[in-house]
């Protein structure tokens, strides 16, 4: 089946199939053609070009978008989409001047949502995260990555994992799935903190291994959660049965957490709110990619990750949304690209190109996602009327998608 979109005001995010993320400088453009087609046979992106060149035989169909724009969607590579409940009550504590580090050293943040998550069947959690994931997808979200990691025991984290494996099967947004058993120590284990992770190497990762759960390891690498050397281990275990790392660092502290990311390879380095001057120095020797969530920034109170300054380094930077009860509840990445914007004085064609081929290439999804491409997975949306993309993050808390298109498929 082929399908022609006429009359493109201007298809934006154009990239070669051989660029897998752009760094420094080359985040400033964003390539688009103006008054353009563009051709999709089934699933995948067939061609574009400018009107003018279009010769319109042999198409199953042809669509007038009537000089609107396209964009590639979004690929949002750090979420925690499968939780229990909301945490309300913490958010009206930080109001009343606690921190976020203060509520958990009291028994609430993630041991919190752990108490709750087994509490839920896996039917529940599935519901719950499956009408997320829907509202994602309205907000533009084509591809994802989900974390476990309130689960916290054998039982709890196979189910969170089951959990986003259906997800996947039921979901036309692209999914890939991170174990984090290491999000937090479990309130038995505080004494004996080893022995959980003796829990997490020897009987979680086999049995993640066995039934195929996940495809990245995460550990929470900060001070009270796991210490760098905790986080090396856990990573090797992981990498030794072909998880890639992609980890938490620098949220609230710089303790070596980016270091141990790069020694092992590690996919991306997230949150880095706190960084230090060899912290960057450090990842422009690496391919690993700095992944920053300003929601979690805005919604904590908490300083916004160096934005200007790693793309200074020539690093290339990504944009995610954090999307959790506790630090992020939302996962809209079109306030993601405006906070980018606001707060960290990212320009809008830097902020979204971090928050489409960055992405990708931050879940290793580069050769199918994250650009318009001959070849890759035709996952766009067209937007309202609008005259340019810098009304994208200009109208925040609001979003200028008309039309989503997944896996070729019109959605909405
Ligand atoms: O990325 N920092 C660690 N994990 C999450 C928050 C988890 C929670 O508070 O439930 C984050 O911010
Ligand atoms: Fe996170």
């Amino acid at each position: 089946m082929k399908t022609c979109f006429i009359n493109i005001k201007s298809l934006n995010g154009i990239l070669p199939k051989k660029v897998k993320n752009l760094r420094g400088s080359e985040m400033s453009e964003l390539k688009a053609i103006e008054n353009a087609y563009l051709i999709i046979q089934d699933e995948l992106i067939f061609d574009y070009g400018k009107m003018e060149d279009l010769n319109l035989d042999h198409f199953d169909e042809v669509i007038d978008i009537k000089n609107k724009m396209i964009l590639p969607s979004w690929c949002d590579s750090h979420s925690h989409l499968v939780f229990a409940k909301s945490r309300e009550s913490e958010f009206v504590d930080r109001i009343n001047g606690l921190t976020y580090e203060e509520i958990a050293l009291k028994g609430g943040g993630i041991l919190n949502s752990s108490k709750k998550l087994m509490e839920t069947s896996e039917e529940k959690l599935f519901e719950d995260a499956y009408i997320r994931l829907q509202e994602l997808e309205k907000l533009g979200t084509g591809a994802l990555e989900i974390k476990s990691g309130y689960g916290l025991s054998l039982e709890g984290e196979l189910k969170s994992l089951r959990v986003i494996k259906k997800l996947k099967e039921v979901s036309e947004v692209t999914i890939k799935t991170t174990f984090l058993g290491a999000h937090a120590i479990p309130k038995e284990y505080k004494e004996k903190r080893e022995d959980y992770i003796d829990l997490i190497i020897n009987k979680m990762l086999p049995a993640i291994q066995k039934e195929k759960l996940a495809d990245f390891i995460d550990v929470f690498c900060e001070t009270n959660y796991y210490t760098p050397e905790e986080t090396d281990k856990i990573l090797k275990a992981g990498i030794n049965i072909g998880l890639k790392p992609k980890i938490h660092v620098n949220q609230f502290t710089s303790i070596g957490g980016i270091q141990i990311g790069i020694k092992n390879n590690a996919l991306s380095v997230d949150h880095l709110e706190i960084m230090t001057s060899k912290d960057i120095e450090d990842l422009k020797s690496s391919s690993t990619i700095p992944t920053l969530l300003p929601s979690c920034s805005f919604f904590l109170g908490i300083p916004y990750a160096p934005a200007k300054e790693l793309i200074k380094a020539n690093l290339p930077i990504a944009l995610a949304s954090d999307f959790n009860p506790g630090s992020t509840p939302s996962g809209n990445m079109n306030f993601v690209i405006s906070l980018a914007c606001i707060k960290m004085k990212l320009t809008p064609k830097q902020a979204i190109n971090a928050g489409t081929i960055n992405g990708a290439c931050a879940m290793g999804l580069e050769n199918k996602l994250g650009s318009i491409t001959k070849g890759k997975v035709a996952n766009f949306y067209i937007t309202k009327p609008i005259d340019s993309i810098a009304l994208i993050p200009y109208y925040f808390g609001n979003n200028q998608i008309e039309t989503i298109y997944l896996n070729g498929k019109k959605r909405s």
